[in-house]
């Protein structure tokens, strides 16, 4: 069995950070969302990878490499715009040589791996499997229907719609499908969406319609689209509070400093009359002065936070905040970011902010 990532696509919902970077890159907990579903793919013992990669081809090559250090190999396959995910199935098919193979959205988090599914469409032998989790709002996801449990044998999927304004369930299709060789006629058979994409919803249904086996499976823990920004934190509160965290290793803390909880600090990480309450983690080198850091917060490597106060955000490697009386709350702090207080006059708010950056003053 083969792996298919999708890592191509326009992250337009996480602007301005996927101006610069893509979307698959932003870290949870400090690691990339994209490294992941690789870790994920390479437990389900799958290690032969095509990523679908479009603009920002080079930025995913230069961090996931020949996917070696992950136990995969890595074959990039370019997709010349984002025409949807049956379309990057389409160029996959030469690929794939006509094995099973998972397709795993590079954006999409889930808990507790893939292994089992993998080896539940082993054995069942369907021609599709795809995963379901109940959400809140349907209508921003594909939606399945299925057929009434009638207690003989598993149950089967109705009808997949793609983004139904009148969701019909509230099941939403999870970014993870397997697939065998059937499903490259049905990318064929279809037409773009209202939207103009070939929708992978759509070539799920075709295949249904021509009488293959598309086996539902509901997802039993959590599950994250990581395309905004509450998604992202919600992503990164839930990691933070799952994986374990190593400690905190070889940081230097001075006798004012404390921490409390569940913490991970990275080589060199200084702590200088600060407090850092857990789950918390910290990348190699950053410095926090006269700081405290709350929970569910993940600060990339090389930063400096020095007097102020964050929790329950997300600070990317090389940023600095300095001198911010109030506390920072929900945030998505892209690289290198500076923001700190001014002594010049007038006294001012000064901003130099990337098109489409938030900014919410109290
Ligand atoms: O997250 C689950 C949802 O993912 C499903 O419920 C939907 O049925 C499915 O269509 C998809 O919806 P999104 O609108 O969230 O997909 P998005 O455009 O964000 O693309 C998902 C990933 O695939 C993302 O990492 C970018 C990549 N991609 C996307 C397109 C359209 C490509 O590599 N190529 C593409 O052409």
């Amino acid at each position: 069995m083969k792996g298919l990532i999708l890592s191509g696509g326009r992250g337009t919902r996480l602007r301005p950070l996927t101006y610069t970077s893509a979307k698959q890159l932003v870290p949870v907990a400090n690691k990339p969302v994209l490294f992941f579903g690789i870790e994920s793919l390479v437990a389900a013992g799958i290690t032969e990878l095509g990523i679908v990669v479009g603009d920002t081809r080079a930025e995913i090559e230069a961090a996931v490499g020949d996917g070696s250090r992950f136990g995969a190999r890595v074959t990039y396959l370019e997709q010349d715009a984002p025409r949807g995910l049956a379309h990057a199935v389409m160029i996959a098919e030469e690929f794939m040589a006509g094995e099973d193979f998972v397709m795993y959205l590079g954006d999409n988090l889930i808990a507790g791996g893939i292994t089992g599914l993998v080896e539940e469409f082993k054995q069942r032998r369907p021609n599709a499997m795809i995963l379901l989790a109940e959400v809140p709002n349907p209508q921003q996801f594909g939606v399945a229907e299925l057929e009434e449990d009638n207690g003989d044998g598993p149950v089967r999927v109705k009808r997949l719609v793609e983004k139904p304004p009148q969701p019909r369930s509230n099941l939403a299709l999870v970014g993870v499908y397997l697939f065998d060789r059937n499903i490259f006629d049905s990318v064929k058979r279809i037409q773009p969406s209202a939207r103009g994409e070939l929708e992978i919803t759509d070539a799920i249904q075709d295949l249904i319609d021509r009488g293959f086996e598309v086996h539902p499976h509901k997802v039993q823990g959590w599950w994250k689209d990581t395309g905004k920004l509450d998604d992202m934190l919600e992503a990164n509160r839930i990691v933070l509070d799952t994986m374990p965290l190593t400690g905190a290793g070889s940081a230097r803390l001075d006798a004012a400093s404390r921490i409390e909880g569940r913490v991970e600090l990275g080589a060199g990480v200084e702590l200088i009359d600060a407090k850092v309450r857990g789950p918390v983690i910290v990348g190699a080198g950053t410095r926090l002065e006269h700081a405290f850091i709350g929970p569910y917060t993940s600060i990339g490597e090389s930063c400096t936070l020095a007097h102020c106060e964050v929790e329950n955000s997300i600070i990317l490697a090389d940023s600095q905040i300095r001198d911010v009386d109030r506390r920072i709350d929900g945030s998505l702090i892209g690289r290198g970011v500076r923001i700190v207080k001014s002594k010049l006059k007038p006294r001012a708010h000064r901003f130099m902010l990337g098109d489409n950056s938030e900014v919410e003053i109290v």
